[in-house]
């Protein structure tokens, strides 16, 4: 959530740097950007739209800027509405920052402030910290000092990064549970600090990430260093590695969109998870897993329980990490906990892992950054294969989890039946925008199914929620009848995954029992069910796919596939951006 970018450079272009960088953090909110700058004169200008990063580069674009420091932000509004006074940077007396995360004791820092006399524009959090340094070096100390001085005051989670107008060689930044990075361009004229990998897949090759509690000191003299201090005390080394995220990952590649790109490799990703998986996880041996993990990561979770009691036969219970984390989880020592992340930065999964690190109970984490924090602090860690995930809807970092679950109880994996069955969903002729247009004007839908089938919906409902803005519920279709079913008239649509497997027909008696009640059906299922259905398909109120025959195991790669085309057709056919859907991030790190 909120995306942070800074530069201290011996060129005098780095406005082109931040904003490009800007683009590429834009998945981590997009409520509004800004930037801000010395000028020739090296007075502190500031630049801040409402809106996306396209936005604000269209202005910068009018301003012949020649500098040689920035910082850049783009928001994800926690504290005070989407406005051009809360975008950041923040400004105080010649000092400017960005900042990622909340500062929770903020009332009680501006309270202070404003009795020193201190006036606040902006409704933020971020403001209080501005203004703090500003005051501290307006007592004596020197803009290192004042800095470290204020962190010291903050709680709460932040990276910030702050430039001072009588410091323009220094660069500052500190981090506390949201993350940091730092690197050094190929040629060494320009050094960055930004919040992730992506930020810098074309500034910098190799990064140094930061620790919690670090500060990072950017100088330049006749050349450029950066030194962390850990704790902002003692220098410390942080290690030096090679920046993976490379520009062909951050780029569309001849797609209208990241998400669409990132479906389209869904069966890429399949194999490559299947490939590189060289883990030696024997569940059987724990009396129990716990799962914990929020959103779609949740969902794999959800899936994997299946999988795992049918196959390993441990009893699993998956839990969200925002509700875990805060209902005195009693612990089974002979248990193992995974927590699931694509991001490995969203703080619930983060700090419910923490909380069992308490508990002296090993943890393993399934990530798909591996330098992400969740993957940094677990005892175990499980790379998913999903490659950079740009689009905000998780896609193919499902099928990554969901596939590295399913291979830590079955060894025998037919990897082709599932890119096949994948494959066969992308490179077919489903007509999922025909489907899209009849659900784009739903008021609200269900997604239904049994056994797999029942968290593929759920997976299916979250993503026409959160790209089309339109009311759904995945359900388990036999509890339909116990409750939701009143829902149901002529207007709702269900999609009902029934797949030929041993729930089909108890799913065909659901959809049944919705066709009783005036409500529309898109079934989806295979074709070896087609004698089966004794024509529900040619129901005026059925609209039907058939997937080719599939081993049921394997149902759920498929159906994946099919749940995000017609999300994504879904929030197309309505206008909406894929990429970024309103009021979401992808990296959510505030609680
Ligand atoms: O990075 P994580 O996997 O921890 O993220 C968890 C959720 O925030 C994420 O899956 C979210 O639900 C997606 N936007 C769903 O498409």
């Amino acid at each position: 959530m909120c995306g942070i970018i800074s530069v201290l450079s011996f060129r005098d272009n780095i406005s082109k740097d931040l904003i490009s960088a800007l683009e590429r953090l834009e998945y981590r909110g997009y409520d509004s950007a800004g930037i801000a700058y010395f000028d020739e004169n090296s007075n502190l200008q500031r630049i801040r739209t409402v809106g996306k990063v396209k936005l604000l580069k269209e202005v910068v674009q009018k301003f012949d800027i020649k500098s040689n420091i920035g910082i850049g932000h783009t928001r994800w509004a926690t504290h005070g509405k989407v406005t051009e006074f809360n975008a950041h940077p923040h400004v105080a007396d010649g000092v400017a920052i960005v900042h990622n995360g909340i500062i929770e004791n903020y009332q009680e820092l501006r309270n202070s402030l404003i009795s020193e006399g201190y006036e606040f524009e902006s409704e933020t959090d971020t403001e209080v910290v501005a203004k703090l340094i500003a005051s501290n070096i307006k007592s004596g100390k020197d803009f290192i000092e004042a800095f470290k001085s204020a962190i010291s005051k903050l709680s709460g989670t932040f990276a910030i990064v702050a430039i001072y107008e009588k410091e323009p060689n220094l660069l500052l930044g500190a981090k506390k549970g949201s993350p940091m990075a730092v690197g050094l361009s190929s040629d060494k004229q320009s050094c960055y600090i930004a919040s992730d990998a992506v930020a810098l897949s074309t500034l910098a090759d190799e990064l140094a990430y930061l620790e919690e509690g670090d500060i990072v000191v950017v100088r330049k003299f006749d050349h450029l260093s950066f030194e962390i201090f850990e704790n902002g005390k003692d220098k410390i080394e942080r290690e030096i590695v090679p920046n993976k995220v490379s520009l062909n990952d951050v780029a569309k590649n001849g797609y209208e969109s990241f998400m669409l790109k990132e479906i389209s490799e869904e069966a890429m990703v399949a194999r490559r998870t299947f490939e590189r998986f060289k883990y030696d996880i024997n569940l059987s041996k724990y009396d129990s897993v716990s799962i914990v993990a929020c959103g779609t990561s949740y969902y794999a979770g959800l899936l994997s329980k299946y999988w795992i009691e049918e196959i390993a036969k441990v009893h699993v219970d998956v839990e969200i990490a925002s509700e875990f984390r805060y209902r005195n989880p009693v612990f089974s020592k002979n248990s193992l906990y995974i927590f699931i992340s694509q991001s490995g930065e969203t703080i619930d999964t983060l700090c419910a892992m923490r909380l069992v690190k308490e508990a002296g109970i090993k943890t393993l984490a399934l990530v798909n950054v591996e330098t992400s924090s969740i993957a940094r602090e677990a005892d175990i860690v499980v790379k998913t294969e999903a490659g950079v995930e740009i689009g905000v809807a998780s896609t193919k970092a499902f099928v990554a989890q969901t596939l590295s679950l399913l291979m830590m109880c079955k060894k025998d994996i037919d990897i082709e039946a599932i890119e096949r069955s994948i494959n066969s969903v992308l490179n077919s002729q489903y007509d999922f925008a025909k489907m899209a247009n009849k659900l784009k004007n739903s008021k609200s839908l269900f997604y239904i199914g049994r056994g797999t089938n029942y968290p593929i919906s759920l997976e299916g409902a979250l993503k026409i929620k959160e790209l089309s803005y339109i009311s759904a519920e995945g359900y388990p279709a036999g509890e339909i009848k116990h409750g939701p079913i009143a829902i149901i008239d002529e207007n709702v649509y269900t999609i009902a995954l029934a797949p030929f497997d041993n729930h089909f027909e108890k799913t065909i008696s659901n959809t049944q029992e919705i066709l009783a009640r005036n409500g529309k059906i898109f079934l989806i299922t295979t074709e070896n069910s087609r004698e089966l259905l004794h024509g529900l398909d040619k129901h005026e109120k059925v609209d039907s796919l058939f997937l080719p025959e599939i081993y049921s195991l394997y149902q759920p790669f498929a159906l994946t596939t099919v749940i995000h085309l017609l999300a994504y057709n879904t929030a197309k056919a309505k206008g909406y951006d894929v990429d970024k859907p309103r009021n979401l991030a992808k990296s959510v790190t505030v609680e």
